[in-house]
């Protein structure tokens, strides 16, 4: 089907519409007074403080949102449901991967979150000091999380799939004084270990990481590990003796929530900083309205890792702000097998259901019959976010998944959005396949040329942000320079974010989101940087050079494609090569961004500058004729580069 005007639209079913959370008074409202507006969605938390000004902008592109306002995140997320009687109701069905499961009610959460931050005073943090949270997806990750909201500690999740090697870098540019963790983590039906990382990331003598005072360790695998005294606590000799009762403090709106490392066009990540009032307003409110959420009601379930920002909106900070009853998954979706993500909504009657397109096209590869074997009526919405999706897998998850009865969300935002930003409103938009539609009310974006001039229907441009917005990143830890260079300075005159993100609009002026057209790749959802792969190909002895590229894949979205050139006197192995090249990935960076292919070359196709033509790399990578190649230093480059290696 073309994608002009005469594409297939899905309108809200008439009961769907009439129950809805959000309708067109909510679009009308911020387009009346958008300040007004965000005031108003703030206002659904509770301030001890109230804020005097909605936002302070003078030191753009440094924000502030609820100037003076104080609040407690923790309180928001836990204490004040118990308070207004609905402590017992379940906020985490936990499920694990071995098939062990767990009901957390708001009461027993506002327990254990007390206890943490109890026990976190005790061994002397204070509001300001960083956290890192290194674990797999146990309800102890998100009582952590909890607790450092609770007393004003800054959290820096790692996600637990990352190397010793990226926890370091992580726990020494944030300066943290505590780790959690587990003693190991199951993956595929197997205990693998994890706190031997955490011993490995934080090393000892005068290679130790200076500013880790101690190692949490939860048990979850009944695992040995290696032990630090002094330095390392067991989470249930402590933490589970805490007392039970805690007060919280408010905190300013503007205080550091979290830092969240993601991947630039460099390579070293960036730690993205969100801050309490603008952050938690946002998510919880377009986890009101996106998901249309009943609480008492509704059963919803993020697929998304707490590694991830998603994880922290839509798993943390959004579903608990508003009380919601969610679903934690341990595993892996085949784990024992292709069946674990249909019994989970069957067994716990899921609502909502929020995943990446690349589960989506596995589920497809698995077949139908595998859904189809499972009761699925439970379920009234669908949500889709990380990467496009395509329209073939979107029609599929509304029929195949969605009964044809459900809307589909597909939300775009970013690490640096904090929450969802272009999404349709389940109750409102007529939605296309493939297309995230428009703007959610209150946010301001825009689809632009190199001059900043808006762009037409059908012409591709960039997406940019024009209005600041409540989650939006604050900046990167301790780099206001790379803050003001990555993301405003490309449309500087006109003060823009700038997204990283090409885009454009149909005739109908829904917008299409189009991927990166940085050097940012979108593997499975996971946005890793084509600079830190090559360094940790270079890394290896026999490298001299390397430039990696994304190419599409019919699953993951992109898959990492790599070509090295080896240092003079080395040898090309081959398999054996290619094999530690993979290795050498895997530990400095995770598995996730092992290269699908690795292709030794005699050389790279270089501009005059210098400048890796990666576009070119692409072209070859996904069997094209190759582009314009003009400002090639040597255009035979590729004619060697194919006459090697069968690419
Ligand atoms: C990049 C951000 C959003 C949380 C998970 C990823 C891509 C995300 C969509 C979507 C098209 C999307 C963009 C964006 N992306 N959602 N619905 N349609 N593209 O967060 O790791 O910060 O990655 O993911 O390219 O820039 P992230």
């Amino acid at each position: 089907m073309s994608e002009g005007t005469a594409q297939a639209v899905y309108p809200p079913s008439a009961e769907f519409v009439s129950q809805a959370n959000a309708g067109p008074e909510l679009e009308q409202a911020a387009e009346a007074d958008r300040l007004a507006f965000w005031a108003e969605q703030a206002r659904r938390l509770h301030w001890d403080t109230d804020f005097t000004d909605v936002l302070d902008w003078s030191d753009a592109p440094f924000a502030k949102w609820f100037v003076g306002g104080k609040l407690n995140v923790a309180y928001n997320c836990v204490d004040r449901h118990v308070e207004a009687g609905n402590g017992s109701r379940v906020a985490i069905h936990w499920v694990g991967e071995p098939g062990d499961s767990r009901d957390v009610t708001y009461d027993q959460l506002l327990a254990e979150v007390s206890q943490a931050a109890n026990y976190f005073t005790e061994i002397g943090l204070v509001s300001g000091d960083r956290v890192a949270i290194y674990m797999p997806m146990v309800p102890e990750a998100i009582i952590t999380m909890l607790a450092c909201a609770r007393l004003g500690l800054t959290h820096s999740v790692v996600f637990a799939g990352f190397s010793a090697g990226a926890l370091r870098s992580r726990v020494d540019d944030a300066e943290a004084k505590l780790v959690v963790t587990t003693d190991g983590q199951y993956r595929r039906g197997k205990p693998a270990p994890l706190k031997a990382a955490v011993d490995e990331a934080l090393g000892s003598g005068d290679d130790a990481a200076k500013s880790v005072e101690h190692v949490l360790v939860v048990n979850r695998t009944d695992s040995d590990i290696n032990w630090t005294d002094g330095r390392d606590l067991w989470w249930h000799e402590t933490v589970a003796k805490s007392d039970t009762a805690h007060t919280p403090q408010a905190h300013d709106a503007e205080h550091p929530l979290f830092l969240l490392y993601t991947s630039g066009t460099t390579g070293k990540p960036k730690g993205i900083v969100h801050t309490t009032g603008g952050y938690l307003t946002q998510v919880s409110y377009t986890f009101h309205n996106v998901f249309d959420h009943k609480p008492g009601e509704d059963v919803f379930w993020c697929g998304a890792d707490i590694g991830w920002v998603t994880g922290h909106s839509y798993l943390v900070y959004g579903p608990l702000s508003n009380g919601a009853t969610e679903v934690i998954y341990e595993g892996t979706p085949n784990s024992p097998n292709e069946h674990r993500h249909f019994e989970i909504i069957e067994q716990y009657k899921v609502s909502t259901y929020y995943i990446a397109p690349t589960l989506i096209r596995t589920f497809m590869k698995w077949g139908r019959e595998i859904p189809d074997a499972h009761d699925l009526s439970s379920l009234r919405l669908l949500g889709s976010v990380g990467e496009p999706i395509n329209p073939e897998a979107w029609r599929w998850y509304h029929e195949v998944i969605g009964g044809e009865r459900c809307p589909i969300v597909d939300t775009w935002w970013q690490t640096e959005t904090g929450a969802i930003m272009i999404s349709p409103l389940p109750g409102i938009t007529e939605t296309k396949p493939g297309s995230a539609m428009a703007p959610l009310p209150g946010i301001s974006a825009n689809i632009v040329d190199e001059q900043g001039k808006s762009v037409g229907a059908g012409e591709q441009g960039f997406l940019v942000l024009d209005k600041p917005w409540p989650s939006m990143l604050r900046g990167i830890w301790r780099d206001d320079e790379r803050f003001r260079e990555t993301y405003w300075s490309r449309f500087a005159d006109q003060g823009w974010y700038f997204a990283g993100d090409g885009a454009r609009y149909d005739d109908d002026h829904a917008l299409w989101v189009l991927g990166r057209i940085d050097d940012v790749m979108n593997i499975s959802g996971h946005r890793i940087s084509t600079a830190e792969v090559e360094s940790a190909l270079v890394g290896h002895h026999s490298i001299a050079e390397a430039a990696v590229i994304g190419a599409a894949d019919p699953t993951t979205g992109q898959g990492i494609v790599a070509f090295v050139i080896l240092r003079q006197g080395q040898e090309d192995t081959g398999d054996q090569l290619i094999t530690e090249l993979k290795a050498q990935v895997s530990k400095d960076i995770s598995p996730i961004a092992k290269p699908r292919e690795i292709h030794v070359v005699p050389e790279l196709p270089k501009t005059r500058s210098g400048k890796i033509m990666r576009r070119l790399l692409k072209d070859v990578a996904e069997g094209r004729e190759l582009g314009d190649t003009s400002t090639l230093v040597d255009p035979t480059v590729f004619d060697n580069i194919r006459r090697g290696n069968k690419v």
